[in-house]
């Protein structure tokens, strides 16, 4: 009975993974006050950044009395389903499917979105249904209404968050937790929750971000997070960790040279390898993901590790034993010890898991 909980836990895991919601931060910034909350919002969360960026170079558009910002959006506004009312943007190079949640990130003139952001909406809003829309807003002191009708104009059928998120330029230096209080007021984490294969590790210093493939060995990592570990170094190029219980792979694991950030895991030894320089191919080595945030701080790692599932929001935190060990015991939803094997919804290691 055992094995077949473990088997159809993989099998969650890899039907959650193959539905993986990556997430676009789409930011045009004039003075440096939206690229500053891009900043702040990527440091967040796991994401792509792109910058909206005229064509036209070295443009005043607050110069006389902001005659140039009114001019584009007056331009917009006399026929806002034309393409040409709109001012050229630099191509951008981004493919909308790969995305299932997109912010963006624009100033506010005169009431409205900034006239590059919206050529970039204009370009590509279509693109955008059905997927997960936030708006961040940035003026010196108008509400941002108008941005946001601009906004479902241009992007009819998003998935709009709850609330978009204003920050005032006074406000800017402030952006971290103004970002931190919004994320979690639009429940960002619980949308993102199928970002089911991306994982944390940190000393609480140092932090880095893998992208796990959807092999069986990284299946059973992320099925045993959150853990707790020592992090050894190995030779000249690895900090490695010993996982409390041992990974379980199979022959779909994946033997290959191993970039810088590249994690893996060595089953004769029963080990996960963080490579900070590169390795080659070697018997029984398997490819677990790469780091996507962070990898240049892999070799700083010291200390005891925490290991956890990003986007893993059951809100339960591991079980301890009295002798401080972590002790794997599942729970049904009302808190009870769970009878193992009975199907429903348990919680197991603070994760949901669904036995059938
Ligand atoms: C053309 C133009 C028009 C603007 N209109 C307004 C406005 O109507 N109300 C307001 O509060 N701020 C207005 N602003 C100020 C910007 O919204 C604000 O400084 C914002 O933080 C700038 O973001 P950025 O630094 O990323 O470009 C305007 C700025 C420009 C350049």
């Amino acid at each position: 009975m055992k094995r077949t909980i473990l088997f159809l836990s993989l099998l969650l895991t890899v039907a959650v993974a193959s539905v993986r919601a990556k997430t676009l931060v789409a930011y045009y910034s004039y003075t440096g006050n939206c690229k500053a909350i891009a900043n702040a919002l990527s440091g967040q969360i796991a994401a792509d950044v792109l910058e909206i960026q005229p064509a036209e170079k070295g443009l005043k558009y607050e110069a006389n009395g902001y005659a140039l910002g009114t001019q584009l959006l007056n331009a917009i506004n006399a026929n806002p389903d034309e393409a040409s009312s709109y001012p050229t943007i630099d191509p951008v190079s981004v493919s909308l499917d790969d995305y299932q949640n997109i912010i963006i990130i624009t100033p506010l003139w005169w009431s409205q979105m900034a006239a590059p952001m919206q050529t970039f909406l204009f370009n590509y809003g279509a693109q955008m249904a059905g997927k997960n829309v936030g708006l961040i807003v940035s003026s010196a002191s108008s509400g941002i209404s108008g941005v946001e009708t601009d906004c479902k104009r241009l992007v009819p059928n998003g998935k709009y968050y709850s609330k978009s998120l204003w920050i005032r330029s006074s406000q800017v230096g402030n952006a971290s937790s103004l970002v931190s209080a919004w994320l979690q007021q639009i429940n960002f984490t619980d949308q993102t929750q199928s970002d089911a294969m991306r994982i944390k590790v940190s000393d609480g210093t140092n932090t880095i971000i893998y992208e796990l493939n959807e092999t069986s060995a990284a299946a059973s990592l992320y099925q045993m997070l959150p853990i707790e570990v020592a992090v050894q170094n190995y030779s000249n190029n690895e900090k490695i960790f010993y996982p409390p219980t041992a990974v379980s792979y199979g022959a779909d694991c994946i033997e290959g040279d191993c970039p810088a950030g590249t994690l893996a895991f060595f089953s004769p030894w029963g080990n996960v390898v963080m490579f900070y320089g590169a390795a080659s191919r070697y018997s029984g080595l398997y490819i677990l993901g790469k780091a996507i945030e962070g990898a240049g701080h892999v070799s700083n790692l010291a200390g005891i590790i925490r290991v956890e599932a990003l986007g893993d929001t059951s809100g339960i935190q591991p079980m301890r034993a009295d002798n401080g060990q972590s002790a794997s015991r599942s729970y049904a939803l009302n808190g009870r010890v769970a009878e193992e094997g009975r199907p429903g919804i348990i919680v197991r290691d603070g994760k949901k898991v669904v036995i059938k």
